[in-house]
């Protein structure tokens, strides 16, 4: 399905749309299912997802895979998710580089098995001169904490003179997150009716537009995506100043 059959093309486009995945469990629990099978199947929408965005012009795709809150869920579940993680890299890792996706990860990774980590460097490095779609996963990802963190690398280098107290501002905040580089976010989707934020990409969302859909993501699909787009398309963007 090519891009102007399923919607406007006229509005404006999204260059970096970014999603926060809700509704796995709910999804499986309503089946009489495990809510693992209901990550299973959020991860074949992750697959249509990552298919549809260069259709769909967009060059940056931010996935909330798993929030430093997460681990709060029972063992075996975050041992599921684990498992479904380790999956997605080591079969998708090739497909996705073949396809010209560069793939980046945000989100303290220390706290994560050794094995992840390596296939997250791994899957970095194979990818890294990619340019169709860069595909950023967060992984034991909060907003806060990557604030904490740029804050901690720029009072280090104030701390050892290499970095003057003026050039804490910004930009050089913006450079000190996890993905530097990464335009900011121009619409956020979460689906499953919820209407937070979660602490997801605080510093990055000042100026975005959100959309709250009522489909849990497993139900989220290509068609979904081509709606939420023509409604961002829609929206009048001002960043501040007064409409035209
Ligand atoms: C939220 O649903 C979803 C998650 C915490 C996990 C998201 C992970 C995936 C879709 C799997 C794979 C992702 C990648 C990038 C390979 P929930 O469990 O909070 O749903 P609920 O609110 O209905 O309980």
């Amino acid at each position: 399905m090519g891009r102007a059959e399923v919607f406007d093309t006229a509005g404006p486009q999204p260059r970096h749309v970014a999603i926060i995945m809700d509704g796995n469990g709910r999804w499986a629990t309503r089946r009489g299912l495990p809510r693992l099978e209901g990550h299973r199947r959020g991860v074949e929408t992750v697959r249509q997802i990552v298919e549809a965005c260069p259709d769909f012009g967009i060059e940056f795709l931010t996935l909330y895979a798993f929030s430093s809150e997460n681990w709060k869920r029972s063992a075996e579940e975050v041992a599921g998710l684990m498992g479904l993680f380790r999956r997605y890299f080591r079969k998708e890792a090739a497909n996705l580089v073949k396809r010209g996706a560069r793939v980046k990860f945000i989100g303290d990774r220390t706290e994560l098995a050794q094995d992840i980590q390596d296939m997250m460097a791994s899957l970095e490095t194979q990818s890294a001169a990619n340019e169709k779609l860069t595909i950023v996963i967060a992984l034991n990802y909060g907003g806060r904490e990557e604030i904490a963190r740029a804050a901690r690398r720029l009072a280090a280098e104030v701390a050892d003179g290499s970095r003057s107290l003026d050039d804490v501002n910004e930009a050089s905040i913006g450079a000190a997150l996890d993905a530097p580089g990464t335009p900011d976010p121009d619409l956020v989707i979460r689906t499953s009716g919820e209407q937070r934020i979660s602490n997801f990409l605080l510093w990055q969302c000042a100026y975005a537009e959100f959309l709250f859909v009522d489909e849990l993501w497993p139900d989220f699909n290509r068609d979904a995506f081509a709606r939420a787009l023509a409604v961002f398309g829609a929206r009048e963007r001002r960043f501040g100043a007064v409409a035209g």
